[in-house]
C-alpha cells in the first residue's frame, strides 16, 4: 500500500468552500435553497441554517465553468479516492442504498446474470429488478451452533460459476450484519480469472483498514467496486456514503453513469461537507480515533462474559468456517442460551435512556461508534448486564427455523417482470403456488426467504410461519404480520 501523503489530507475542500460559504452574513442569493436560511424561517426549523445545494456554495460565477475546473466537491472526491486507494470515488447523498442499485445497474446489460448471496440487503434485491439483472442465488455457510449465517465461501461462488458459466458480475455483502466478512481476496481472484467483477455492498465496513484491529477494506482486498455507508460506522451526516471502484475489470464509466442517473441535481453541501470532514479525519487519525471503539467493544464483551448461556461474536470467530474476518468494534449479543428475550432487554433499556441498533428475540446489536462519548460504552455494559441478570431463565432454541436457510428458492419470474407484473394482496395460505412480488426476510438471520420473481412454496409458506409465530421480525415485505403477501396476479 502506498504511503499517505498526510499534508494532502489537512485540507477539506468541500467543509472549508461551506464554511466560507456560511460565514458571510450579507450574501444574498437569488437561488435554490427556497429558504434562504433566512432566520426568520430558522427560528422554527434550526436545520435549514447550514443548508444549501453544493452547487450554491461551489459553483464559480458566471455559466460556462472554467477550463480544468475541479470543484470542492470533485477536489474531496479525488482525496476520498486517495485514501481509500481506489481510482473513483463518489459521495452518494442517498445512502449505501443509492451505491447498490447504482453498482447493480453498472453490473450487466439486462438480462444478464450475477451471483449474489441470500440475505443481500433488499436494495441490491431492488437493483436486480431495477437493472434487469437474473439472480444466481448463492447460501451463505450457517454456523451449527447458532444457525447464523457466517459467509460465502469461494467454494460455493466456484460452484455457482460452474453452473452459470455466462454470469456477468458477483455480488456479495462483506462484512455482515454479524460483523462477519468472508475470504472476499479469494473470491475477487475467481471473478477476475472468469473476467468479471467483483461488486461488494460494504455497508458496515467504512471503519474497515483505519485500525491495525479492523479488516482491511474490500477494496483492498480486489473487490472491483463497493459502497460503504460512512454514516453507519464513521461520522458523517446521515445518510452520507462513499461509492468506490477500481478500473481494469468492471466498467467504470458505465458506474459513474449508472451514479449520475440515480444521483440527485441538488446535493446537500453539508452532506458532502461531512463526508469530506470524515475523510480528513480518517486520514490524519483514523486509528487513534477507532482505539477507544476497539478497546470499548471487548471491555463490553468482557464485562457481559459472564452471563450464563450468552454467545457474542468475537474476534475469535475468525477460526470459524467461511470466516475470514471478523468486525473487532461489533457487539452482536446472541440470546437464546441466555433465556433471556431481546425485547424485554430492549424495554429496559429503553426505560433508561439507552436505544439499540438492531434488536430481535434472538440478537440484540448495539452499535459502538468513534461517536460515543467516554462512559458511554460503560453505561451500555451495566445496563446489559443487569437486564440479561433480570430476564435470565432455561436455555431456548434459537427462533429461526435452519429449513429456511438452506432452501434453493424456485424463480417463476424475473425480478423486474415481477416488478412491474400486475399484483393483489392474498392470504398467506393463498400464496401458495403464486409468484411473489415482493421481498421477505425474517430476521435473525436475514436471510431472504423470498425475493420478487419467487415460487411461494408449501416448504416456505410453513417455515415462515413457525419463524413468525416464534417472533422473528419480518421485513421488507407490505404486511411484516404475514397475515397477506403481495403476489403476481393471474394472466
Ligand atoms: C447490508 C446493508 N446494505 C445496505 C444498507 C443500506 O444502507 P443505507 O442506510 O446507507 O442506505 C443497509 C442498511 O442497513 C445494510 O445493512
Amino acid at each position: 500500500m502506498a504511503t499517505l501523503d498526510r499534508d494532502r489530507h489537512r485540507a477539506a475542500p468541500a467543509a472549508d468552500a461551506l464554511a466560507t460559504f456560511l460565514a458571510d452574513p450579507d450574501l444574498r442569493y437569488f437561488t435554490l435553497p427556497g429558504h434562504k436560511r433566512s432566520p426568520l424561517l430558522a427560528e422554527d426549523e434550526p436545520a435549514i441554517r447550514y443548508d444549501a445545494p453544493g452547487s450554491v456554495v461551489w459553483d464559480p460565477p458566471g455559466g460556462i465553468l472554467p477550463p480544468g475546473f475541479v470543484n470542492p466537491q470533485e477536489q474531496a472526491e479525488h482525496l476520498a479516492a486517495d485514501l481509500w486507494g481506489v481510482d473513483y470515488a463518489r459521495f452518494v447523498v442517498s445512502g449505501s442504498t443509492q451505491g447498490n442499485l447504482a453498482l447493480m445497474l453498472a453490473a450487466g446489460p439486462p438480462g444478464s446474470k450475477v451471483i449474489i448471496p441470500r440475505g443481500a440487503h433488499k436494495s441490491l434485491v431492488a437493483g436486480l429488478a431495477l437493472a434487469g439483472l437474473e439472480p444466481v442465488w448463492i447460501v451463505p455457510q450457517l454456523d451449527v451452533a447458532t444457525g447464523l449465517p457466517l459467509g460465502v465461501t469461494p467454494a460455493a461462488v466456484r460452484a455457482a460459476l460452474a453452473t452459470h458459466p455466462d454470469v456477468s458480475a458477483i455480488a456479495l455483502v462483506e462484512p455482515s450484519w454479524l460483523g462477519l466478512m468472508g475470504d472476499v481476496a479469494a473470491i475477487a481472484e475467481i471473478a477476475h480469472a472468469h473476467g468479471i467483477p467483483l461488486l461488494v455492498d460494504h455497508a458496515w465496513g467504512a471503519a474497515f483498514g483505519f485500525h491495525p484491529a479492523m479488516p482491511p477494506s474490500v477494496m483492498r482486498l480486489g473487490a472491483d467496486a463497493a459502497i460503504t455507508s460512512i454514516h453507519k460506522t464513521l461520522h458523517a451526516y446521515t445518510p452520507g456514503s462513499l461509492l468506490m471502484a477500481n478500473s481494469g475489470v468492471l466498467d467504470v464509466e458505465r458506474l459513474e453513469r449508472a451514479f449520475q442517473t440515480l444521483n440527485t441535481t441538488s446535493p446537500a453541501a453539508p452532506m458532502i461537507a461531512s463526508l469530506d470532514t470524515v475523510r480528513r479525519d480518517m486520514a490524519l487519525e483514523g486509528a487513534a480515533l477507532l482505539d477507544p471503539v476497539v478497546r470499548a467493544a471487548a471491555m463490553v464483551r468482557d464485562r457481559l462474559s459472564d452471563i450464563p448461556g450468552l454467545v457474542m461474536v468475537n474476534p475469535s470467530w475468525i477460526d470459524l468456517p467461511a470466516v475470514h474476518a471478523v468486525d473487532p468494534t461489533k457487539l452482536v449479543l446472541i440470546m437464546p442460551g441466555t433465556g433471556a428475550d431481546g425485547f424485554a432487554l430492549r424495554a429496559d433499556l429503553w426505560q433508561q435512556g439507552i436505544r439499540l441498533e438492531l434488536v430481535d428475540r434472538d440478537s440484540v446489536i448495539p452499535l459502538l461508534t468513534l461517536g460515543d462519548q467516554p462512559g458511554d460504552a460503560e453505561r451500555l455494559a451495566d445496563a446489559l448486564h443487569a437486564s440479561l441478570h433480570r430476564h435470565a431463565g432455561p436455555p431456548r432454541l434459537p427462533t429461526a427455523s435452519t429449513t429456511l436457510w438452506g432452501l434453493m428458492p424456485q424463480v417463476g419470474m424475473s425480478p423486474r417482470d415481477a416488478f412491474f407484473a400486475p399484483a393483489e394482496t392474498v392470504s398467506l395460505a393463498d400464496a401458495v403456488g403464486r409468484i411473489a412480488v415482493e421481498t421477505v426476510v425474517p430476521y435473525p438471520p436475514g436471510v431472504a426467504a423470498l425475493a420478487p420473481g419467487e415460487v411461494v412454496t408449501p416448504v416456505v409458506i410453513d417455515a415462515l410461519r413457525e419463524v413468525r409465530d416464534a417472533g422473528c421480525r419480518i421485513a421488507y415485505c407490505a404486511d411484516p404480520t404475514l397475515a397477506t403477501l403481495r403476489v403476481a396476479t393471474r394472466r
